[in-house]
């Protein structure tokens, strides 16, 4: 019994010792999480940005963060029109457009401005001019020559003129063409040009992929001022385009507009999914999903275009909550890639794939 004792007593003592032996615990090897999310330009073969309202700029940081993180290109939806910076005759009012260039230069991205000379959008003071075609000569080059040189070396590329043309080809009644006639356009472009010579000068209009006496009529022109020694450099085909546009109508305006040996901006891109302006109309997956076919399709299309003439491709505003086409069109619409909650939509993705 006394020697059981014994053996009982030294093993629990061998017991003890071993267990109070430090044992190192087991290394378990944990893969590090490594969160991979894609940032649509470094995604894109070429420059991809977006129109943005300067005022969510600086207050809405879920909006300034998309645009951050997503782009590297910019453009003032409003901020550089002529009313938004040239409010009265000696007036010139450029703190939001500055505050976007000095945005943009800061992150590294690309700006484009948008736009020298348009029909619309104007103050009072233009439309009430009074004065002979000398005096509309020179307001005309006075605010273009005095915007561009303003921008100089910081803003590289300018919409000259916006929306010459109506659907039907023939040149819009604006003011510009009632006081200075149909030849203001390429004289805008020499303005423009005298004052930056190294920036490029892009005619910008909308309409390229219904119309094709508008496509033409646009087309026309270039191959005209190309002849004349106009200083052009681009166009920009809007693209406010509709789910049910159609892969042909697509394809004839991205090669009509390469046709013209010029760079090729879509310039503000958005496709609709309410084109009837129904009211009562909700958006659904198997829209979104529509959507992003016809983003994809553009995308990939572009994306055949010789790299010198890919400008880039610029979607109208950043996210559903934010589009002009809501209020344009007078009934709900969901045109963007994002969504209201600033959440990619299937359009962001199919952007990506059109673009490998
Ligand atoms: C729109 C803006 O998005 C709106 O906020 C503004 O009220 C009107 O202009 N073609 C153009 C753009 O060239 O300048 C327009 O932008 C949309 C149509």
């Amino acid at each position: 019994m006394k020697k059981y004792s014994l053996l009982l007593a030294t093993a629990l003592l061998i017991f003890s010792a071993c267990s109070k032996k430090e044992t190192p615990s087991p290394v378990v090897v944990t893969p590090p999480v490594v969160v991979v999310d894609t940032m649509l330009y470094k995604m894109m073969p070429f420059p991809v940005g977006a129109a943005v309202n300067i005022s969510l700029m600086k207050n809405n940081v879920r909006y300034s963060g998309i645009v951050t993180k997503e782009y590297n290109s910019v453009t003032a939806e409003n901020a550089m029109k002529f009313g938004a910076l040239h409010p009265s005759q000696n007036t010139y009012n450029w703190a939001d457009a500055d505050y976007l260039v000095n945005y943009a230069q800061l992150g590294n991205k690309r700006i484009h401005g948008h736009t020298l000379i348009w029909y619309t959008s104007l103050p009072t003071w233009v439309t009430n001019f009074v004065g002979d075609s000398a005096a509309w000569e020179n307001l005309m080059k006075t605010h273009i020559q005095t915007v561009v040189t303003h921008f100089k070396g910081k803003v590289a590329s300018w919409d000259v003129v916006n929306e010459h043309f109506e659907d039907t080809g023939i040149p819009r009644n604006s003011v510009w063409r009632q006081k200075l006639g149909n030849d203001y356009v390429a004289r805008c472009f020499q303005y423009a040009h005298e004052a930056d010579p190294s920036a490029l000068l892009f005619y910008n209009d909308y309409g390229h992929e219904y119309s094709a006496a508008k496509r033409t009529a646009i087309l026309n022109m270039i191959t005209d001022f190309k002849a004349r020694g106009i200083p052009i450099h681009g166009t920009g085909m809007q693209f406010h385009m509709t789910v049910n546009t159609s892969d042909a109508n697509i394809t004839a305006a991205i090669t009509g507009a390469a046709s013209t040996g010029l760079k090729v901006h879509i310039s503000e891109l958005d496709i609709r999914l309410n084109p009837s302006a129904a009211q009562n109309i909700a958006y659904t997956s198997f829209l979104g999903d529509q959507q992003a076919l016809r983003y994809k399709y553009v995308v990939k299309t572009y994306n055949t275009l010789p790299v010198s003439q890919k400008f880039g491709i610029t979607t109208w505003n950043v996210t559903d909550a934010d589009s002009w086409i809501p209020g344009w069109q007078g009934a709900p619409d969901w045109p963007l890639p994002f969504d209201a909650n600033y959440l990619r939509k299937p359009a962001y993705k199919a952007m990506i794939e059109g673009g490998k």
